[in-house]
């Protein structure tokens, strides 16, 4: 295979990467989500491995092909996926949050399904930030995170660097979503570079080559 040729940047590092959808539910039947197919995760952790990494996947729902060479762990909420990943969290060496975790989560989740009405209001209320709260207990980790915008798309995703208190963030503009090209900007609290390559795989070699750089640095 191709990938023993790759230098092992990544030798004996702990890489913790989160993938997909969260769902949460309103009944048993019925769910509030985001689009994500899981594939830049399963990238992510195809191109850690193959750097020599210990990859560990944390997954919501996702539609892409699962990596055989990486061990995958299916969370559904997003309070299940605060819990896989704070369990984690403390051996770990590099977390990335790929997730589409779900901004927003019903106040209740009603036991049996709700029955047609002329009209349904729902109350939700905001799901912990995964990431946010990793910023708050980080010690030896080093933290990655996505940002994905519609405007403003630099501007944007510096503010979640500092406010979340990463080392990187890969910011994508909503229209990567499906795309056949892949491309964003990489920024660190110095500054940015930005890239555009044919498929996500290879989004993903550069992104996990600049943390094993970070990372040896
Ligand atoms: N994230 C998270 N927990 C949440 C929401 C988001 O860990 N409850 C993470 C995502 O995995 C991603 C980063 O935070 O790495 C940014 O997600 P994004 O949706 O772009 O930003 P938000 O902070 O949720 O803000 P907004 O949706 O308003 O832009
Ligand atoms: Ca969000």
């Amino acid at each position: 295979v191709i990938w023993s040729f790759y230098p092992k940047l990544l030798l004996g590092r702990r890489v913790l990467i989160t993938c997909g959808s969260t769902r949460e539910y309103i009944d048993p039947v019925r769910f509030i989500s985001n689009d994500s197919s899981g594939e830049m995760g399963f990238s992510l952790a195809r191109a850690a491995r193959w750097l020599g990494a210990e990859v560990k996947v944390i997954a919501g729902h996702t539609t892409a092909k699962e990596p055989p060479e990486v061990e995958i762990e299916r969370v559904v909420s997003s309070e299940d996926m605060l819990k896989a990943v704070l369990r984690e969290f403390e051996e770990s060496d590099i977390v990335i949050m790929n997730a589409a975790v779900a901004d927003y989560k019903p106040k209740e989740a009603k036991k049996g399904k709700i029955k047609k009405q002329s009209s349904l209001t729902l109350e939700l209320e905001k799901t912990t930030d995964i990431l946010a709260e990793l910023g708050r207990r980080k010690k030896h980790q080093m933290l990655v995170g996505f940002a994905l915008e519609s405007e403003n798309l630099l501007e944007n995703a510096m503010e979640k660097l500092k406010r979340k208190n990463l080392d990187l963030i890969v910011a994508n503009p909503v229209d990567v979503m499906g795309a056949v090209h892949h491309r964003g900007y990489l920024i660190d609290p110095e500054g940015y570079k930005e890239f555009e390559f044919k498929t996500k795989l290879e989004s993903a070699e550069f992104i996990l080559k600049t943390i094993s750089e970070f990372i040896s640095s």
